[in-house]
C-alpha cells in the first residue's frame, strides 16, 4: 500500500456521469476534512476543471443543504486533456501549486483510471465509487444506483398498469450502456416476463417472441420486458414483435430520469460513510485507495487492484428471474 506524506489539504471531484449521491459524498469528505482540521477545495467540472484551475474553497457551510439533492454540486465533465501524459502532468502540477496534497476522486472506473492516473504524477488519490450502474468490480455498491433502480422502478410499475389495461406489451428500456444491473434488479423489482441484458443478449428476437406466445396461452395478458440501454433498438423491437405476436406492443425509454432526483437513504448513508472514510484513510497516510462494499463492510483496495478486478452479472440470479416469470 502506497504511503504519502502527511496531508493538510484535500480536493474533491466528481467525473464522468453523475450520480444521485455524489453530494452526500462530497459533503462527508469535506466535513469530515474539516472536522480532522484539514483545508479543502472542490474542483469544479472534474479533470477538466481540474486542469482548469476551477476551484472552490470549501468551509463546512459550502456543502450545507446538499445531502438531499440528486445531481453534482461540483458539476462533471470528460476531459480529452486530460487523457493525455502532458494534461496528467499539468493537473499534477496544479494540486502542486494550490498545496493540494490528496485529491478525492467520485465516479466510475474511468474516473479511478484517471485517478490512477494522477497518483503516478505524485499526487495521492482516493476513489469513491459513483455511478448508477452498479459496474465497478471492486465494490458490491456503486453510489446512486440504489436511487436509480427506485427511480426506474416506479416509473416501470406506473407502465405496467397501463400495459395491463390494455393487455399489451411493454418495452422498458433502463440506462445501462455496457452493464445490466440496472435492468436485472428493475426487471426481477417489477416481475418482468423477459429481461435483456448487455452482458447476455444473444439477438435472438423469435426467443422472446416465442415467449410472449407461450406465455398468453398459460393465460398472461400483458407481457413486460425490461431492456437494457446497451442493447437499445427499443421501439424498433417493439414494431417486430407486434408484427410478429399480433399483440398491441409499446416501447418506453426512461433515459436520464434515472440519473436525476434526490438520493435514497441509503446512498446518502453509504456515501457518507464512503467519504467519511476515504478522508480518515488520507489522514492515516494511506493513499492511493478506492473505497468499497464487500460482505457487509466498508473496504478499501489499491486503486490499481481494483482496476485490474473483474465483475460479472450473476448467472443464478439471473435465472431465478427467468423461473419467477412463468
Ligand atoms: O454510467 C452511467 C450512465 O448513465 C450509463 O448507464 C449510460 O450508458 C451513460 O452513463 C450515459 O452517459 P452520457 O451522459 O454520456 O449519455
Amino acid at each position: 500500500m502506497a504511503k504519502t506524506r502527511s496531508i493538510k489539504k484535500i480536493a474533491v471531484l466528481t467525473s464522468g456521469g453523475d450520480s444521485p449521491g455524489m453530494n452526500a459524498a462530497i459533503r462527508a469528505v469535506t466535513r469530515k476534512a474539516i472536522f480532522n482540521g484539514l483545508d479543502m477545495v472542490g474542483i469544479q467540472r472534474g479533470f477538466q476543471g481540474l486542469i482548469e484551475e476551477d476551484f472552490v474553497d470549501f468551509g463546512a457551510r459550502s456543502v450545507s443543504d446538499t445531502i438531499q439533492r440528486g445531481g453534482t454540486i461540483l458539476r462533471t465533465a470528460r476531459s480529452e486533456e486530460f487523457r493525455t501524459e502532458a494534461g496528467q502532468k499539468k493537473a499534477a502540477s496544479i494540486c502542486r501549486k494550490h498545496g493540494i496534497d490528496a485529491v478525492v476522486v467520485i465516479g466510475g472506473d474511468g474516473s479511478y483510471r484517471g485517478a490512477l492516473a494522477l497518483s503516478h504524477e505524485g499526487i495521492a488519490v482516493m476513489g469513491l465509487p459513483g455511478t448508477i450502474d452498479l459496474d465497478i468490480a471492486s465494490t458490491e455498491y456503486t453510489i446512486g444506483f440504489d436511487t436509480a433502480v427506485n427511480t426506474a422502478l416506479e416509473a416501470i410499475d406506473k407502465i405496467r398498469d397501463t400495459s395491463s389495461s390494455h393487455e399489451r406489451c411493454s418495452i422498458v428500456e433502463v440506462m445501462g450502456r455496457n452493464a445490466g444491473y440496472i435492468a436485472l434488479w428493475c426487471g426481477v423489482a417489477s416481475g418482468a416476463e423477459d429481461i435483456l441484458l448487455p452482458e447476455k443478449y444473444d439477438h435472438d428476437e423469435q426467443e422472446i417472441i416465442n415467449h410472449i406466445i407461450e406465455s398468453r396461452k398459460i393465460g398472461k395478458t400483458h407481457h413486460l420486458i425490461i431492456n437494457a440501454e446497451g442493447i437499445g433498438h427499443s421501439t424498433s423491437m417493439a414494431r417486430r414483435i407486434e408484427a410478429a405476436t399480433g399483440m398491441e406492443t409499446r416501447a418506453t425509454i426512461l433515459g436520464y430520469m434515472q440519473r436525476g432526483g434526490a438520493p435514497t437513504c441509503k446512498d446518502r448513508y453509504y456515501a457518507s460513510i464512503m467519504g467519511a472514510m476515504a478522508v480518515d484513510l488520507l489522514a492515516q497516510g494511506k493513499a492511493n485507495r478506492v473505497i468499497g462494499y464487500h460482505h457487509g463492510e466498508f473496504t478499501d483496495f489499491d486503486v490499481d487492484e481494483a482496476l485490474a478486478m473483474e465483475k460479472q452479472i450473476p448467472e443464478y440470479q439471473y435465472e431465478i428471474a427467468r423461473a419467477l416469470s412463468i
